[in-house]
């Protein structure tokens, strides 16, 4: 009964905005262009260099209007104030969540338990700034006295997917005489393919970990030092080739790195939200210090806009709010992100991480089981690409699936008409997606009546277009920022906490029970259901390693 009570479902602003989706849900995006011919210039929002274009969505000004209303009633601004303020919000984990601090300028003061944070956030900067100028430079040296021309980066999560994010899309403003590679996955092959073809000498490892005892990274970062133990049988080559990013100095110690070769963050910020802290050594390495400073400012600005702007010309805000719309009242289960730019081909990965680890939640901070749906699937591939895979589905499938257009108007690599196709072909996607093609269309090109209803699009599918001059180093920092905001703006309506994992540990704790089983010379007294014993024999009994 309480948890009814308390539920946001039970709220008037949703009960309102529920029979307000029983009204407008069969409303057509073609009678509402063409009851307003200024829709498309109206539903608009143009601020901090991206101009968001959300009037093809099946929403009327009172939707927006109730959603606003939703979330002044769920107390957004109050919760935006208490992350920014540093109040320990992951409750589950009594930590802070100032992923806002990484990028606030050296000026600004944000106290956790009694300290400026700031300022530890600017020292590490500039201690990562001093080391990627000696590694980019060639003045750090490997062991044996060559230039350093392979970075490795070897972490997981939130420490694999932002680097690798961040390192190819900002590829065009990255040094090429350094050549960059991603470990993640404990599969073996993930480390032999990224290594096999570099030479120990000129190879620098940084081993990125907020706790440093994930199961991955430290398999991986091992088998690291064995090989290039292989070319120096040393141990004191390991100083010149290993650096590591981390909360836990005592852990960095215990692998054999020297803590004046580690770069620190901090247990309030999340691992989905550390790309911009020594996380980003990568980045760093790959950009240098100034291009990662302008990355930082783009996520600044956005920080201060989502913290200043009114709702209704906020961004984050209204990502979030139609993200609810969608799923909530018209139970859209995804959200295809399709960003019509080569160099961010890996954001949709990115974007699940932070989306679905934030948001997956199946109780309240009250830890009540929630009786709506939380975070959506994302998804996605880069434009034009998945228009000849998946796009099938979209426009004609029985499922609907808000999509997110990102799209630049300047190419980084003009060259003949490229990139006006490309362009034309996100203006035609969003197009087709919300205007469709009627029957009586079809019929009047001459179809036969058999085939009208395969060529009949129904339109009607809501997209957001984010249109952005330029993918800079700031450009990325305001997207991702967004994106992050959003996400907070969907978790506070959801009443959960979007900054704990707790669902990614089970799955660790009976791996780490298996592994004996797996590697034991005598029959293990297995204890699994029938079909964890039997795959297990099976593989016991088949393999040859
Ligand atoms: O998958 C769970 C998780 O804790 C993520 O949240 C995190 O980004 C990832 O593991 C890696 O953790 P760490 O940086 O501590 O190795």
């Amino acid at each position: 009964m309480e948890t009814k009570l308390k539920s946001v479902a039970n709220s008037t602003a949703w009960t309102n905005l529920q029979a307000h989706y029983e009204k407008v849900k069969g409303l057509q995006m073609r009678d509402l262009f063409a009851q307003d011919g200024e829709r498309g210039e109206k539903m608009v929002l143009d601020a901090v260099g991206i101009y968001l274009d959300y009037s093809k969505h099946v929403v009327t000004d009172e939707t927006l209007n109730l959603l606003l209303q939703l979330a002044k009633d769920c107390g957004l601004k109050k919760h935006i104030d208490a992350m920014f303020a540093g109040e320990k919000i992951n409750i589950t984990e009594k930590r802070a969540v100032l992923h806002t601090a990484l990028r606030a300028p050296q000026t600004a003061s944000i106290m956790v338990d009694g300290e400026n944070v700031v300022t530890a956030v600017h020292a590490v900067l500039d201690k990562m700034s001093d080391f990627c100028e000696r590694v980019r430079s060639g003045e750090w040296k490997g062991f044996s006295g060559k230039r350093i021309r392979n970075i490795v980066n070897v972490g997981i999560g939130g420490s694999d997917l932002g680097p690798v994010m961040a390192y190819e899309a900002l590829r065009s403003y990255s040094d090429r005489n350094l050549n960059f590679r991603f470990v993640s996955n404990v599969d073996g092959t993930d480390f032999a393919e990224a290594t096999r073809d570099l030479d120990a000498a000129e190879t620098l490892f940084v081993i990125s970990s907020k706790t440093f005892i994930t199961l991955e990274t430290m398999t991986n970062a091992h088998s690291a030092r064995d090989w290039l133990l292989k070319t120096f049988s040393d141990e004191k080559a390991i100083a010149r080739h290993f650096v590591a990013v981390s909360t836990n100095a005592e852990e960095v110690t215990k692998f054999g790195i020297d803590t004046a070769n580690m770069f620190e963050f901090w247990d309030w910020v999340g691992g989905r939200y550390s790309m911009e802290s020594a996380i980003g050594l990568s980045t760093m390495l790959a950009v240098g210090p100034d291009n990662f400073r302008e990355m930082l400012n783009g996520f600044h600005e956005m920080d201060e806009h989502f913290r200043q702007a009114p709702f209704e010309k906020n961004l984050p805000v209204l990502m979030g709010l139609l993200t609810i719309w969608y799923n909530n009242f018209f139970q859209a289960q995804t959200v295809a992100v399709l960003p019509y730019e080569q160099y961010l081909k890996r954001f949709p990965a990115y974007l699940q991480q932070l989306t679905m680890e934030s948001n997956g939640k199946h109780v309240t901070l009250d830890g009540a089981v929630v009786d709506y749906s939380t975070g959506p699937i994302f998804w996605g591939e880069p434009g034009t690409n998945g228009q000849h895979s998946f796009y099938q589905l979209i426009h004609q499938g029985t499922k609907l699936i808000p999509c997110d257009f990102i799209a630049f108007v300047e190419a980084l690599n003009p060259l003949g008409r490229h990139h006006d196709l490309l362009m034309a072909n996100v203006f035609a996607q969003t197009e087709a997606l919300a205007f469709g093609k009627t029957a009586e269309q079809v019929k009047a090109e001459g179809t036969a009546d058999w085939l009208v209803p395969h060529r009949t699009f129904e339109g009607n599918r809501p997209s957001n277009t984010l249109l952005l001059e330029k993918l800079t180093p700031s450009a990325l920092g305001k997207l991702v920022a967004l994106y992050e905001h959003s996400v907070f703006t969907q978790g506070a309506i959801w009443n959960i906490d979007s900054f704990d994992q707790w669902g990614v540990e089970l799955g660790k704790v009976l791996a780490q029970r298996i592994v004996p089983e797996l590697e034991s010379k005598s029959e293990p007294d297995l204890k699994h259901d029938s079909s964890t014993n039997a795959l297990i024999r099976r593989y016991r009994k088949l393999k040859t390693h």
